[in-house]
């Protein structure tokens, strides 16, 4: 694995949308990230962010790639774009911190894995919840014991009203890719959204994911515009012991849903034979409790002295990119890692257009 060429990783900023708000906090409070370009085939975002990031800017991403200067690219395009400019980055040579999903399938997963190892450069899929410090606490409790084994995981997200005034404001153009599954690769809820919960699905335990099924319904919001809620997806861990996990997915589109980010929030309730943790929030606050809940042994443990704000988790997911190359270490999620929780999410979308259950070893 290579390293960058300064004591500092210099970082070309691939789409400079909505979500380039919270990728560009690590960059800029990093003592050792420098955001040294953007690209964006926009010319209005492109001027934007490179005089809000002090940076050069590139309509192509040939040219972004051909700057000596940059030595990492972090991507924030839409998901029919990752493939490709993932391995024209590998191919020059650079870093790669590719947002989730990573790709549309896993065919196309595998030719961006197998460049990476040859430019031997560090590779990491991008997915923030995994930083979440309610998420990184509810992970320590697991592994000092605090539910004994884990036998359930449990998500549940609640999508609210949408429009003018509901939390962070989304540019209509942002939207527009993700409702054509052929560009967002699947559903904006079960596929865009649903890496993270997959994410969530495998960080609390470490055997892997073997079977899912899923329900998922589409609403019809008129105007060609669908959305997939509700949906009912489960599964089974391999190992010696019964686990199961599940993710309920609520659309709600008359519920305010509390947010300086996106209109939702996710909750996780994990139980293990001796005791259960509850995180009870993460994009949204939907009610006023605390983040994180444990119980065992006829005590109830509340942590509120903890970081909430969801930008902490984007943060600490670029961080670990930067030092990751600093450091000459594979990041979290590493190729093998991201494809797993691909894989995972695929699963689910191929068991509810076929109406079965599916296990990944078919996939
Ligand atoms: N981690 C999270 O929670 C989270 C949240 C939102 C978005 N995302 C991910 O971030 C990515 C971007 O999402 P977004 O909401 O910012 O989308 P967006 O539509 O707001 O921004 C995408 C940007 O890419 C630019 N672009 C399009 N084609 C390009 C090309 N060929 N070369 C360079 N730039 C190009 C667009 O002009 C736009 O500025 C997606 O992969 C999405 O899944 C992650």
């Amino acid at each position: 694995m290579s390293t960058t060429s300064t004591d500092h990783v210099r970082v070309g900023i691939v789409g400079g949308g909505r979500i380039a708000d919270l990728n560009s906090i690590g960059w800029i409070e990093h003592d050792r990230g420098r955001i040294v370009a953007v690209c964006d085939v926009d010319g209005e975002t492109r001027a934007q962010r490179a005089a809000e990031w002090d940076c050069k800017g590139y309509a192509e991403l040939d040219d972004l790639l051909a700057d000596p200067d940059v030595d990492a690219v972090d991507i924030l395009t839409p998901h029919h774009l990752h493939a490709t400019q993932a391995i024209s980055a590998f191919r020059a040579g650079k870093h790669v911190c590719l947002q989730k999903p990573p790709t549309l399938s896993l065919t196309e997963f595998d030719l961006v894995a197998a460049e990476a190892t040859e430019a031997g450069t560090v590779f990491k899929v991008y997915e923030n919840f995994l930083f979440y410090p309610p998420h990184v606490l509810a992970r320590k409790i697991v592994d000092e014991g605090g539910v004994g084994d884990v036998l359930s995981v449990r998500v549940i997200t609640a999508g609210g009203r949408m429009g003018v005034g509901q939390g962070w404001d989304v540019a209509p153009e942002s939207n527009s890719w993700r409702l054509d599954p052929s560009l967002c690769g699947g559903g904006m809820m079960t596929f865009d959204h649903g890496f993270h919960c997959f994410q969530l699905g495998r960080m609390f335990v470490d055997a892997p994911v073997e079977r899912v099924h899923a329900f998922i319904n589409v609403i019809d919001l008129g105007d060609g515009l669908e959305i997939d809620a509700p949906a009912l997806i489960s599964w089974q861990y391999g190992g010696t012991l019964p686990r199961y996990g599940s993710w309920e997915l609520i659309a709600s589109l008359d519920l305010d849903v509390l947010s300086d980010y996106y209109v939702s929030d996710d909750r996780v309730e994990i139980r293990g034979n001796s005791g259960i943790i509850w995180v009870n929030q993460c994009t949204g606050r939907l009610l006023d409790e605390p983040p994180v809940v444990h119980y065992q042994d006829g005590i109830v443990r509340s942590f509120h002295r903890i970081e909430t704000d969801w930008a902490t988790s984007f943060r600490d997911a670029t961080f670990d990119f930067i030092d990751a190359i600093l450091e000459n270490r594979p990041p979290r999620l590493d190729a093998a890692a991201g494809r797993a929780t691909l894989a995972f999410s695929l699963a689910a979308q191929l068991s509810a257009a076929e109406h079965r259950e599916v296990t990944i070893a078919e996939l």
